[in-house]
């Protein structure tokens, strides 16, 4: 009988794709599911054929580049890959693979649900019940700002900013402004009404929200800085479900605190699980811990879409997610 390869979980993962993983191959997995420090990383790569990551683990060139180097593959749960140095791995050979389409919609409904929590106060409605501080109705309680018939500026037309761009059309009657790195096609943008503009800037002038679906790295970093905050308008509403590393974190809790913005609603962070200490005390920031993904469906249907790429990968076929 041939031996299995070895494939090695860093996380746990969604119970019946471990079961599914196990049947096919030798399975290793990180009971403790605390992410693996360098050390325990490296080890990873020397006795895997295939390291399944996900974006708690920095994948750098010391793995990569090490010379008892076992690991072919790594299957990346999840869409976004900042967390891996994709050149290191280009040049070792090594092939990475990620999640793309199955976690669009779910991550698009945290996007509105951001939107709504922001625009209407929910976070600060649900501390005040919680503590016991609510006296009850009246006309001039915690009133926030509509969301219906708004402008929406889509930063990233992929995947997840179209299906955020359909929500928010089609269920809330807002225009959508759309801003990407290439022509979008004039079929998607007549699906979602979306009109686009060639620069962040205009982007940012005309839109009461901003929600980022741009992928994160070098190439994005602090995309939204202190000048590009200067130019939203007074009052609007900054959502992230993209990488926290999109927006500088320190110019965000200024504009928030002075007032520029109306709030900002983020499930992703430059440092996570830290949270900066300026927009723990703000309220009309919403912080949510990553959980663009998490549902059960979806982190299912993530695991077997890195299973369907190792599957090829080993059966010697190109995988259908290789971004490397
Ligand atoms: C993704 O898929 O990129 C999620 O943010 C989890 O990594």
């Amino acid at each position: 009988m041939a031996t299995k390869n070895t494939v090695l979980l860093t996380r746990r993962w969604p119970k019946v794709v471990e079961d599914a993983l196990a049947e096919r191959y030798d399975l290793k997995i990180n009971e403790t599911d605390v992410p693996l420090d360098a050390a325990a990383m490296q080890h990873a790569f020397e006795t895997a054929d295939a390291v399944l990551a996900t974006v708690t683990d920095k994948i750098s060139p010391a793995c990569l580049n090490s010379s008892e180097r076992r690991t072919k593959i790594i299957g990346n749960y999840g869409v976004g890959f900042s967390h891996i140095d994709i050149d290191a791995a280009r040049s070792a050979g090594v092939v990475v693979t990620n999640t793309p389409d199955v976690l669009s919609e779910c991550t698009a409904d945290i996007a509105m649900t951001l939107m709504l929590m922001t625009c209407r106060r929910a976070g600060e409605g649900e501390r005040e019940v919680r503590s016991g501080q609510w006296t009850g109705w009246r006309p001039t309680h915690l009133v926030g700002s509509r969301l219906s018939g708004k402008t929406l500026g889509v930063i990233g037309f992929g995947r997840i900013g179209q299906e955020t761009a359909r929500r928010a059309h089609h269920g809330f009657g807002m225009k959508v402004l759309a801003h990407n790195r290439s022509a979008i096609n004039s079929e998607t943008l007549q699906q979602t009404s979306a009109v686009q503009l060639d620069t962040v800037e205009e982007l940012l002038q005309q839109s009461d929200f901003v929600t980022l679906h741009c992928p994160g790295g070098v190439q994005t970093r602090h995309l939204i800085n202190a000048q590009r905050l200067a130019l939203m308008k007074t009052g609007a509403f900054l959502i992230n479900t993209a990488r926290g590393e999109v927006i500088d974190e320190a110019a965000l809790v200024d504009a928030l605190r002075d007032g520029k913005l109306g709030g900002a609603g983020l499930d992703v962070f430059e440092q996570e699980p830290k949270v900066h200490a300026g927009l723990l005390e703000l309220e009309n920031a919403v912080l949510l811990p990553h959980l663009g993904s998490a549902t059960a469906e979806t982190r299912e249907a993530m695991g077997l879409r890195v299973m369907k790429n190792l599957d090829a990968f080993f059966a010697g076929q190109t995988p259908p997610d290789q971004v490397v």
